[in-house]
C-alpha cells in the first residue's frame, strides 16, 4: 500500500502540520492543503484501522482531522465526496433499501474433521480431472463470525455497501459502511484496470471492545448482547450511522467477488490465484486476512498451503489458538487457490464447490435447566448451581454451571425449566449467557432461594457488604469437607493423591472430622480399601509427610480463613516466628501490616481467638505439621556471589527430596534468579519427576540446560553444608 519512503514522508508531513497552526491558508493554497490533509488522514486511518499499528496518537489524529474540517468549512469548494470528514453523513437513514448484489452471495459447505477435509480434497481432484495423488494448493483463512457485507467500488470510489440479505438482495447500508475507517472511501482499482468491483467481507467487533460495549449497556440498564456477532450485525443496520461508528465495527475483506473493466469485460481472469487477489486488496488499503492481528506469535491468520495435509494441520492448530485471536471466529475457510481450478469446480446453488468451511467445535449451545442446587463452600458461601441437561460444548460435556448469586439469577430472569444459552470460551468456566424467555410454555418455575443451609439447616445470613448468603455454622458438614478439600489442594498444602473424591470417601467412612485427622490416617486400612492398595497408601503417606514441612504461609492459607489468600498468608507469615503467636495479637496488630485491610484483619483475629481453632493447630503440631517460621519461608533475594550467579532457573515436575519452595530458596541463595516460565532467556530447567510441557518446551528450544534434581543439589551448596 505504502512504501517505507512514502510512510516516512507522510509521517513527517503530519508532524509539520501538527506544529502550532499558522492560521488558515489563502484560497489558492486551500486546495493543496485539503488534498494533503486528506492524504495524511487516510494514511493514519490505514495505520490505525487496517494495520492496527498507529504512528501518531489519537489526539494528533484528531488535530489533523479538525484542521481538515476547518479548511473544508472555510473553503467548501475544496470538499470532496471521498473526504474522511464525509464518513459520517448527517442524514438519518430512515429505511433500508433493498439492492441486488452484482453476483449472488453464496454460503459455504461445512467440514468438521480431517476426514471431511480429505473428502473435500478428493472431490476437488475429481472435478478438476486431476490424479488422486496430485497436490492442490489451498488458501486457509479465518472464518470471521460477524455480519457479512458487500462493498461496491466504481471508478475507485466506494459507491455502495450492503448486507448479505438473502444472498441475492441485501439492505443498502452505504452510510454506515462509510463510517468504518478500515474501509477506504477511495481505492486505486483503476491501477489494475478495474472500473467496477464488488468485495465481500465481514464486519466485526473486537472481543475486548464487545466487553466494553456490554459493560456500558449494563451500567445503563440496557439489555446485553449475547456475543460480538449480534453486536456487529446490529451495528450494521443502525438507523443512525454515528451510532454504528460508535460500536467500533471493523471490516475484513476476504473475497474479490466481481471485477469488470471500463468496457464491461470481466477482469477476474487477470488474476491467477485467490491469494494474488487478496494481496491486491491489501495493497489497495483494505483490511484482509493478511492483516497483522495479534496471533502472529503462534500462527499467521492465513496460509497458502501446498496440500490438504498442511490445511488439516493449520486448521487443527487454529482450533487451539482461536481464543488468542482478538476477534470471534467460528472456523476456518479453505479455498482452492488457483482461479483456473476454481472455475473447473464451479458452484451449486448453495455454495462454491471450490471452498469449504472447517467449523470449530461449537462453544455456545442451548439446553434445558433441569434444576438449581445450592452448594455450601468452605467458608459457608451458598452458591446456586444450575443442573443442566448435558450438552457438548467445545469438546466437553457440561451439566453443572454456577449461577453465582441471587442477583445473577434475578437480572437474567433464570427459571427452572427454561431453555438457556450456555457458553464455554477457551479456558473460561462455562456460564449461562441468558435464558430464552420466548421459548417458555408456562411450566417454568422461579428459583427459590433457601432460607436455611441446605446441609445443616442453620438460618442463612447475608452480610451487608456481600452479594452472597452464608451458612455461619463453621461445623456445618459441607464446610468441614470443603475445608479439607481446600487444605490438600495445590494452592494450599499441595498434597497429591488426596483429592475431592478421596476426602469425601474417607469422610463418609468416619475417618475424618477435621483437617488434623488427615495427618493421622490409618494407612493399613487405606491399603485394604477397594481401589487403593499398598502403593497408593504409601504414596499418600509420603505426600502427607512432605506436606508437614511446608512453609507456614502455606499452612496459614490452607486454614480457609475468609478472604485470606496466598498473598495475605505470606504477609502474615513474614511477621511471625510461630503460627500460635497470632493468638496473642490484638486487632490493631493485624491492621499494622501493610496491605491487610480491616475486614481481613477481623477474620484472622476471629480465627485465632476461637478456642477450637487453636486446639486444632496444637494437635496438628503434635502430629508433626510445621508451625514454625523457617528461613525457607522467606524467599531470599538472589545472592550476589554464588555458583549460580546471573543464571535464571525454573523448577518443574515433582521434587522428591525437598519442597519446591525449599529448592527455590536454595537456588536463590546460590545466586540464581527464579524464572516463571520457559523462554529463550531461561538458563536452567530443573526437571523433577513427571515433568511435562515445560520440559518439552525447554528441549525444543535447545538453549536451556536441563538438570535432574540430583544434579541441581550437587551444583548448589546446600545451606546446611556451608553452615
Ligand atoms: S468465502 C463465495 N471467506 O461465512 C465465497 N466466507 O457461509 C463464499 N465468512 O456469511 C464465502 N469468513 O460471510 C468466505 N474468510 C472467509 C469468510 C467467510 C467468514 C462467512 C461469510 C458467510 C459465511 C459463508
Amino acid at each position: 500500500m505504502y512504501t517505507s519512503e512514502q510512510q516516512r514522508t507522510l509521517f513527517e508531513q503530519s508532524k509539520q502540520l501538527l506544529q502550532p497552526a499558522a492560521g488558515l491558508p489563502l484560497t489558492e493554497d486551500a486546495f493543496a492543503l485539503a488534498t494533503l490533509l486528506r492524504q495524511l488522514i487516510r494514511f493514519h486511518e490505514w495505520r490505525y484501522s487496517v494495520q492496527n499499528d498507529p504512528v501518531i496518537s489519537d489526539f494528533e489524529y484528531d488535530q489533523l482531522y479538525k484542521q481538515l474540517e476547518a479548511v473544508e468549512n472555510q473553503f467548501p469548494e475544496t470538499h470532496t465526496a471521498d473526504s474522511p470528514t464525509r464518513r459520517v453523513s448527517p442524514d438519518l437513514t430512515e429505511n433500508f433499501t433493498l439492492v441486488a448484489h452484482l453476483t449472488p452471495m453464496l454460503s459455504l459447505g461445512n467440514s468438521y474433521n480431517a476426514d471431511d477435509l480429505n473428502d473435500f480434497d478428493e472431490q476437488i481432484k475429481k472435478l478438476c480431472n486431476l490424479p488422486k495423488d496430485a497436490a492442490i494448493a489451498y488458501c486457509v483463512e479465518p472464518k470471521y463470525d460477524g455480519g457479512t457485507i458487500a462493498l461496491v467500488y466504481e471508478n475507485d470510489q466506494l459507491t455502495r455497501g450492503a448486507t448479505r440479505g438473502n444472498g441475492e438482495m441485501g439492505d443498502e447500508i452505504t452510510a454506515n459502511m462509510r463510517t468504518l475507517r478500515s474501509i477506504p472511501l477511495q481505492a486505486a482499482f483503476a491501477s489494475r484496470g478495474i472500473a467496477k468491483a464488488e468485495l465481500r467481507g465481514e464486519a466485526l467487533i473486537r472481543k475486548d471492545n464487545f466487553e466494553k460495549i456490554n459493560k456500558k449497556r449494563q451500567d445503563a440498564g440496557e439489555s446485553l448482547f449475547a456475543n460480538p456477532r449480534n453486536a456487529a450485525t446490529g451495528a450494521l443496520r443502525m438507523k443512525d450511522p454515528k451510532e454504528s461508528a460508535a460500536r467500533g465495527l471493523e471490516a475484513f475483506i476476504y473475497q474479490l467477488g466481481y471485477a469488470i473493466d471500463a468496457t464491461g469485460n470481466n477482469v477476474m481472469q487477470s488474476f491467477q490465484s485467490h491469494d494474488e487477489s487478496i494481496h491486491l486488496l491489501e495493497s489497495l488499503g483494505f483490511k484482509t486476512p493478511l492483516a497483522k492481528t495479534g496471533v502472529t506469535q503462534h500462527l499467521p491468520a492465513t496460509k497458502t498451503c501446498a496440500n490438504i495435509q498442511e490445511v488439516i494441520d493449520f486448521c487443527l492448530a487454529w482450533q487451539d489458538y482461536r481464543d488468542e485471536y482478538p476477534y470471534e471466529l467460528d472456523g476456518m475457510v479453505v479455498k482452492v487457490n488457483l482461479l483456473e481450478l476454481q472455475a473447473l469446480c464451479g458452484y451449486t446453488s448453495h455454495h462454491p464447490r471450490w471452498a469449504i468451511a472447517y467449523k470449530f467445535k461449537a462453544r455456545q449451545a442451548t439446553t434445558r435447566l433441569r434444576d438449581v442446587e445450592f452448594q455450601v463452600g468452605k467458608s459457608g458461601a451458598v452458591t446456586p448451581v444450575a443442573k443442566l441437561e448435558p450438552v457438548a460444548l467445545a469438546g466437553v460435556t457440561v451439566s453443572n454451571v454456577s449461577l453465582h448469586n441471587e442477583e445473577f439469577i434475578r437480572t437474567k430472569d433464570i427459571r427452572i425449566g427454561d431453555q438457556v444459552l450456555v457458553e464455554r470460551a477457551g479456558d473460561v468456566i462455562p456460564y449461562i449467557v441468558k435464558s430464552l424467555a420466548e421459548l417458555r410454555d408456562g411450566t417454568e418455575q422461579p428459583v427459590v432461594y433457601p432460607k436455611n443451609c441446605p446441609v445443616c439447616h442453620t438460618p442463612l445470613i447475608k452480610p451487608e457488604e456481600e452479594a452472597i448468603w452464608r451458612c455461619e455454622n463453621a461445623e456445618c458438614e459441607a464446610q468441614v469437607v470443603q475445608r479439607m478439600i481446600f487444605h490438600t489442594s495445590k494452592h494450599a498444602m499441595d498434597i497429591e493423591g488426596l483429592g475431592e473424591s478421596t476426602i469425601e470417601k474417607f469422610y463418609k467412612l468416619g475417618w475424618l472430622h477435621s483437617i488434623a485427622d488427615l495427618y493421622r490416617l490409618d494407612y493399613e486400612a487405606i491399603a485394604k480399601l477397594e481401589g487403593f492398595g499398598e502403593k497408593s497408601a504409601n504414596n499418600m503417606r509420603s505426600a502427607l509427610e512432605k506436606a508437614k514441612n511446608n512453609p507456614v504461609y502455606r499452612l496459614l492459607h490452607s486454614l480457609s480463613i475468609l478472604h485470606l489468600g496466598q498473598k495475605g498468608s505470606k504477609l502474615l507469615a513474614a511477621e511471625i516466628g510461630h503460627v500460635l503467636e497470632l493468638k496473642d495479637w490484638d486487632l490493631e496488630r493485624y491492621q499494622e501490616i501493610k496491605d491487610v485491610g480491616p475486614v481481613l484483619a477481623r477474620n484472622v483475629y476471629h480465627f485465632f481467638h476461637t478456642d477450637h481453632n487453636i486446639a486444632l493447630l496444637q494437635t496438628m503440631e503434635q502430629l508433626g505439621v510445621n508451625l514454625t517460621q523457617t528461613e525457607d519461608d522467606k524467599k531470599p533475594e538472589s545472592a550476589i556471589d554464588g555458583p549460580l550467579s546471573g543464571k535464571s532457573i525454573l523448577f518443574t515436575g515433582t521434587l522428591t527430596t525437598c519442597t519446591r519452595e525449599q529448592a527455590e530458596a536454595r537456588a536463590a541463595a546460590a545466586g540464581a534468579n527464579l524464572a516463571s516460565s520457559v523462554s529463550k532467556n531461561l538458563h536452567i530447567l530443573v526437571a523433577g519427576e513427571k515433568a511435562g510441557s515445560k520440559l518439552k518446551k525447554a528441549q525444543a528450544l535447545g538453549t536451556v540446560e536441563i538438570w535432574t534434581e540430583a544434579e541441581f543439589l550437587d551444583r548448589v551448596q546446600a545451606p546446611e553444608a556451608s553452615e
